[in-house]
C-alpha cells in the first residue's frame, strides 16, 4: 500500500507490504445503525489487500454490534491485521502484540485478535506458545468473527485459519476506513496461484479465486453515487482475473471487468494493482488506452533484471520477455507510467546479475519502485531449495544502489513533467500546507498546488507543473 516515499511506500495504497501499521481515520459509517455497545480497534499492516480486508472485518463486526474506535484504551476487541511477507513485518507485529498485552492487563476482559497472513502462517502457535492473543483468524474466515469472539469470551481457544477456494466476500459492503471520501479499494480476487519461489502469499492467502463481476460493478456504482471518484481494483495478480457466470458460463476477463467498471461513469477513475508481467494482455493495454478514466499507470513488478535469477524466482518470464512487455506498454500507451518491485540479494545473485537489475530499471524508466532486501521465508520454495547465501552487508549495499538509481530515475521522470498540464483528482489538503491541495494525475503522481475557491476534494482540476522533486510535482491550477 502503498505514504509518498517512493523508496518505500507507494503513493496510493498499492498492494504494499511496506506500509507501517495504520489505524483508520474517519469512517463513512455506512454500515452503522444505532450506537454500538462494544468497540473494536483495528490496526493494519502489509499490502492494500490487507487494508481492504480490514474494511470487510469492520463491516462484519459492525453488523454484530461492534462499533469502531481509534482509541486503543477504550477497545473491547483489539485486532491486528498482519503481514508475513518479510521477517521484519512479522517482528513489527510481535512488538505491537506485546503492547496490546499490557493494555489487556490494565483492562481485563479486553480481547486481542490476530488476523491476516501471520494468523495463517503461524496458526495456533500464536495462542499456545506465546499466549499473547485470544483469537486467530485467517484471511478467509472473517465471516466467522462474531462466533469466534463468542468462543474467546467463553474462555475457549478461538481459531479459524481455514483457507477457502470460494470465499470472495462478494456480498459484503466494506466499511470504508481511513476514508477520504474520494478514493476507495475494491477487491476483485483473492489468493495467488503463482508460486514465486521467494513468496509466502500463496501459503497465507490460498488459491486464486475471482469475485462475481456484477458485485464488483455494483460496489463501484455505489461508491460513485456516494461521491467517490476513484476506485482501485485489487488482487495479488489482477490480470489473471477470470470469473465464469454460473448460469450462462460466460467468462469475464480482467480487460472486461476493467471496461465494465470504467463504464460506471466517465468521472470515476479506475486503477488496478498488482499486475504480473506474464499475465497482462494487449487487451488490457487497449482498455487503458481506450478509456480516459482508466489511469495510465501500471505497477509491473520485475523483481530482478536477470534471466537466471528470474528463473530461480519462478517468475516465468525472462529479462528479454519483460523488456518486450515494457516496450509494448509504451507503444500502446505512450504516456503510461510504470512502477516496479525489486528484490536485492536473492539466493546466488552475482554482482553482474545485480547490475542487470539496475540496467532494466533504466530501460523501463520506472516512475517509482518498492525495493527490498531478500528475506527468506519459512516454507517457501526458495527456503527449501536454495541457500540464502548473500551476506547481509552485500544485500544492503545492492539495495542502496537500487534505491539511489530509482531516486535518480524518478527525479528525471518528474523533471520531464515540468511545463505539462495534468488533469488532477483532488484528494484533500496537502500535508505540509493547508493552503494547498494534493491530488494525483492519471500516471499516479502526486501533485501539490495552491487551493482555489469553489474547488473541493472529489473535484477534477487542471494543474500546470512548475517544479518537481523525486516524489512530488508542484504546480498551479490553470483554467
Ligand atoms: N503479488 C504481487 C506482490 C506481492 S508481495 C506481485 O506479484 O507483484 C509485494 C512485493 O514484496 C513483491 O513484489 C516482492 O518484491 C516483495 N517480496 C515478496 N517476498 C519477499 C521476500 N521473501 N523478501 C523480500 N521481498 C519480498
Ligand atoms: Fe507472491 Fe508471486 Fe503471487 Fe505476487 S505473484 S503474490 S510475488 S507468489
Ligand atoms: Fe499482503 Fe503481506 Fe499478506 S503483502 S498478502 S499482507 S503477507
Amino acid at each position: 500500500m502503498y505514504n509518498s516515499n517512493p523508496t518505500l511506500e507507494g503513493l496510493t495504497k498499492v498492494i504494499d507490504p511496506k506500509k507501517q501499521g495504520e489505524v483508520y481515520g474517519q469512517t463513512d459509517n455506512n454500515n452503522q445503525s444505532s450506537e454500538p455497545e462494544r468497540k473494536f480497534y483495528i490496526e493494519s499492516y502489509g499490502c492494500q489487500m490487507n487494508f481492504s480486508d480490514s474494511e470487510i472485518v469492520a463491516s462484519v463486526l459492525s453488523d454484530s454490534g461492534f462499533g469502531p474506535t481509534r482509541n486503543l484504551e477504550e477497545a473491547d476487541l483489539i485486532l491486528i491485521n498482519t503481514c508475513s511477507i518479510r521477517e521484519k513485518a512479522e517482528e513489527t507485529v510481535r512488538k505491537r502484540l506485546r503492547i496490546f498485552d499490557k493494555v489487556k492487563r490494565n483492562r481485563p476482559g479486553t480481547m486481542v485478535g490476530v488476523l491476516g497472513c501471520m494468523a495463517e502462517r503461524l496458526k495456533t502457535k500464536l495462542l499456545e506458545e506465546e499466549k499473547l492473543v485470544d483469537l486467530v483468524v485467517g484471511p478467509d474466515a472473517y465471516r466467522d468473527l462474531p462466533t469466534l469472539v463468542g468462543t474467546a469470551e467463553s474462555g475457549q481457544k478461538a481459531v479459524n485459519v481455514f483457507l477457502s477456494r470460494e470465499e470472495t466476500y462478494a456480498d459484503i459492503n466494506p466499511m470504508r476506513l481511513d476514508n477520504n471520501g474520494v478514493t476507495a479499494f475494491i477487491s476483485i480476487m483473492r489468493g495467488c496461484d503463482n508460486m514465486c519461489s521467494f513468496c509466502v502469499v500463496p501459503f497465507t492467502r490460498g488459491r486464486e479465486r475471482s469475485r462475481n463481476a456484477y458485485t464488483i460493478v455494483a460496489e463501484a456504482t455505489d461508491l460513485f453515487q456516494r461521491g467517490y471518484r476513484e476506485v482501485t481494483l485489487l488482487g495479488q495478480n489482477v490480470d489473471s482475473y477470470k470469473w465464469t457466470h454460473p448460469e450462462t458460463e460466460e467468462v469475464f476477463s480482467f480487460a472486461r471487468i476493467l471496461r465494465m467498471v470504467a463504464d460506471v461513469h466517465p468521472d470515476l477513475r479506475v486503477r488496478f494493482s498488482t499486475s504480473h508481467p506474464k499475465d497482462i494482455t494487449d487487451d488490457v493495454l487497449f482498455a487503458i488506452s481506450e478509456y480516459e478514466n482508466v489511469c495510465n499507470y501500471i505497477h509491473l513488478p520485475v523483481q530482478s533484471g536477470n534471466s537466471r535469477v528470474l528463473k530461480l524466482m519462478n517468475r516465468t518470464y525472462s529479462r528479454e520477455w519483460y523488456m518486450d512487455k515494457v516496450k509494448r506498454i509504451y507503444e500502446i500507451i505512450p504516456d503510461c507510467a510504470i512502477s516496479s518491485d525489486m528484490i536485492a540479494g536473492f539466493c546466488t545473485e552475482t554482482e553482474d546479475e545485480h547490475r542487470d537489475t539496475l540496467s532494466i530499471m533504466e530501460y523501463s524508466n520506472y516512475s517509482m519502485s518498492y525495493m527490498f532486501m531478500y528475506s527468506e521465508r519459512p516454507g517457501t520454495l526458495a527456503e527449501r531449495k536454495y541457500q540464502d547465501d548473500i551476506p547481509e552487508a552485500i544485500k544492503k549495499r545492492r539495495l542502496q544502489e537500487i534505491i539511489q538509481l530509482q531516486n535518480a530515475i524518478s527525479f528525471n521522470h518528474n523533471q520531464r513533467d515540468i511545463g505539462k498540464v495534468f488533469k488532477v483528482l483532488i484528494e484533500g489538503d496537502s500535508k505540509k500546507d493547508k493552503n494547498d491541495f494534493k491530488g494525483r494525475n492519471s500516471q499516479n503522481k502526486m501533485l501539490v498546488f495552491p487551493k482555489k475557491d469553489g474547488l473541493k476534494p472529489g473535484n477534477y482540476t487542471y494543474v500546470k507543473v512548475q517544479s518537481a522533486t523525486s516524489a512530488t510535482l508542484i504546480g498551479e491550477i490553470v483554467e
